[in-house]
């Protein structure tokens, strides 16, 4: 680029994007957990999708699982340390009860969002309240193993990572393969 007075200027070079998944309490068991509430795609499938996605448009993942409250605040809470841009989270049943997790989200600093394979506002009432919301930027829920992809999707959007914005009107739609 040629700047103002004529003189080569470098474009800054923008750093692939980096994004924490983190699912929480019971996820482990996807697959095998309920299906007629949570379906029968295994986290792992979700995290291969995932890492598709991201790769797609010029980003990359890092995905954990825990059942542990405190493992999960030391990840959310470090994870600007560790050199993330931003998190995705499924906090399981700690979206219901965890203050260290709200707390722990809004001390990272990063672009948070919420996701959730069944839509909690539609069952119980003591899954209508989520803590983590508070300090997430959006949260998907109700599309089974789709609201980890259209929460992925959301996030990197509001990265401007979206496909147009990353590179561009004449940017190949990748074909992605589908977790069972
Ligand atoms: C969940 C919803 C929570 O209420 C529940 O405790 C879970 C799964 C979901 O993805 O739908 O463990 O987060």
């Amino acid at each position: 680029m040629i700047g103002r007075r004529g003189e080569v200027v470098s474009l800054p070079r923008r750093e692939p994007p980096r994004v924490l998944v983190v699912s929480g309490p019971n996820l482990q068991l996807l697959g095998v957990r309920e299906p007629e509430i949570y379906g029968t795609t295994t986290l792992d499938d979700i995290h291969a999708r995932l890492t598709e996605v991201a790769r797609a448009h010029g980003a990359t993942i890092v995905a954990r699982q825990s059942n542990s409250e405190g493992e999960l605040v030391t990840w959310v809470g470090e994870a600007a340390r560790d050199g993330f841009h931003a998190v995705l989270i499924n906090p399981g049943a700690y979206t219901h009860t965890s203050i260290a997790l709200f707390d722990a989200a809004k001390a990272s600093g990063l672009p948070l969002v919420e996701v959730h394979l069944s839509n909690p506002d539609a069952r119980e009432a003591f899954r209508r309240r989520s803590f983590v919301a508070r300090a997430a930027v959006a949260r998907v829920a109700g599309f089974g193993w789709r609201s980890y992809e259209l929460g992925l999707l959301g996030l990197l959007a509001h990265l401007g990572r979206s496909p147009a914005r990353a590179r561009g009107p004449r940017a190949k739609v990748a074909v992605l393969k589908k977790p069972r």
